[in-house]
């Protein structure tokens, strides 16, 4: 968990890359990394701050919603629970 910090948002490649967040101490979130668009594979940037490189739509990595289109639509919840030190995501 040291790997995604308090107020951070990271992108976690893989056959179905995920975004997991830490809003708020404690407090992890996780998306399917597929924007909502075209399906490009948002980047972190700073902070929960997410942004598509294939068309600058941009995201909150803390709530998944959309911030800047083209993507109408959030990014999908998916479910994220803490086993020991280790988030089991998915
Ligand atoms: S696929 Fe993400 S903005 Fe178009």
């Amino acid at each position: 968990m040291a790997q995604v910090p308090v107020g951070s948002a990271v992108v976690i490649a893989g056959a179905k890359p995920y975004v997991v967040a830490q809003p708020t101490d404690g407090a992890f979130v996780a998306f399917d990394a597929a924007c909502t668009h075209q399906g490009a594979t948002v980047a972190a940037q700073d902070g929960l701050e997410l942004e598509c490189p294939a068309h600058g739509s941009r995201f909150n990595g803390g709530t998944g919603a959309v911030e800047k289109g083209p993507a109408k639509s959030a990014l999908a919840s998916v479910p994220v629970r803490r086993d020991g030190e280790e988030l089991v995501v998915g």
